[in-house]
């Protein structure tokens, strides 16, 4: 992984997503270690962000690394017009590994091509988001014991969603049940589902949240993000499409974790939190030693 750009969950093999969790385990248990004072870590956010960028910034201040970076890209040269290109060169030269959020899908990708440092895609538009799956995948495995013989669903907006997209493309290395329960307008892409079918798993559609909850190992709720919708009478239509109530989880397994990427907005109601399936904020703290691993793994300094 040294030196590797993370801007699909793909460029990264089982083996190596492994790894990152095994090394997160280490992190979890000894979150302060000095091993990246030698590094500076630029974040670079075009795009709100609050988990993603202060747990990244975390993580590197943990490890003892500087973090450069910016978060409202107003404050930059991006305002007078600097090209993505020409910013993404500059910054390379400040730094040793650019941690990067923008609006555009493909963004990533493109920066990757363009820096002589490696690049982590914090998210790029409805594309990918794959840190955010392998603190996923961290904590099906810890909370599930094995990310192997799972029924997981998927609730809200699997179309725009690229927390979705990436954790379930990273779930078809496992034996993996997927269940789709949304709008019939916010379905799951075509691409998504046949790379479920090509990996040889099933997957079943719903729009029946209460269909599924007695049946599964995880509920992965999602937020329907108003941002991504061209037309906001289309947002209208679906943005109360699913609300996850205490009451409703009566008849669910035990062992269910309940899991969100983060923000909510009222997807999952607050009598929620209580429960001790809800798992989203423990979730979001899973992403510091995750984040952890992945700046150790890419910028190749020894886990101990
Ligand atoms: N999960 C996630 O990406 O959250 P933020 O948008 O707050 O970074």
């Amino acid at each position: 992984m040294k030196n590797k750009s993370l801007v699909s969950i793909n460029d990264f093999s089982r083996e190596e997503h492994i790894q990152i969790m095994d090394f997160a385990e280490k992190f979890e248990k000894h979150p302060t270690q000095k091993i990246l004072e030698e590094y500076v870590v630029a974040t670079l956010f075009f795009e709100p962000s609050t988990r993603t960028r202060l747990s990244f910034e975390s993580a590197a201040s943990r490890l003892g690394a500087k973090v450069i970076g910016f978060s409202e890209p107003g404050s930059t040269s991006v305002k007078k017009g600097e090209s993505l290109r020409d910013t993404i060169i500059t910054v390379a030269n400040y730094s040793d590994i650019i941690v990067m959020r923008h609006p555009l899908d493909g963004s990533a990708r493109f920066a990757s091509e363009v820096s002589r440092v490696p690049i982590i895609n914090a998210g790029d538009g409805a594309n990918q988001h794959p840190t955010q799956t392998l603190l996923d995948m961290y904590s099906i495995r810890k909370t599930q014991g094995s990310l192997d013989n799972l029924n997981i669903a998927f609730v809200g907006d699997l179309k725009y969603g690229r927390t979705v997209h990436s954790l379930v493309m990273a779930l078809c290395n496992y034996n993996t049940t997927f269940h789709l329960v949304s709008p019939d307008e916010l379905k799951l892409p075509s691409s998504v589902k046949m790379h479920i079918k090509e990996n040889n798993h099933e997957y079943h559609q719903y729009s029946d949240i209460m269909k599924v909850i007695p049946h599964v190992d995880i509920l992965y709720m999602t937020r329907i993000q108003r941002e991504r919708f061209s037309d906001p009478l289309d947002y209208e239509k679906v943005k109360n499409s699913y609300v996850l109530r205490n009451s409703m989880l009566e008849k669910s397994k035990p062992t269910l974790k309940i899991m969100h990427p983060l923000p909510r907005i009222n997807e999952i109601s607050i009598d929620v939190d209580d429960s001790p399936q809800a798992y989203y904020f423990t979730q979001a703290l899973n992403g510091v030693y995750v984040r952890q691993a992945i700046l150790a793994a890419i910028l190749g300094v020894k886990v101990n």
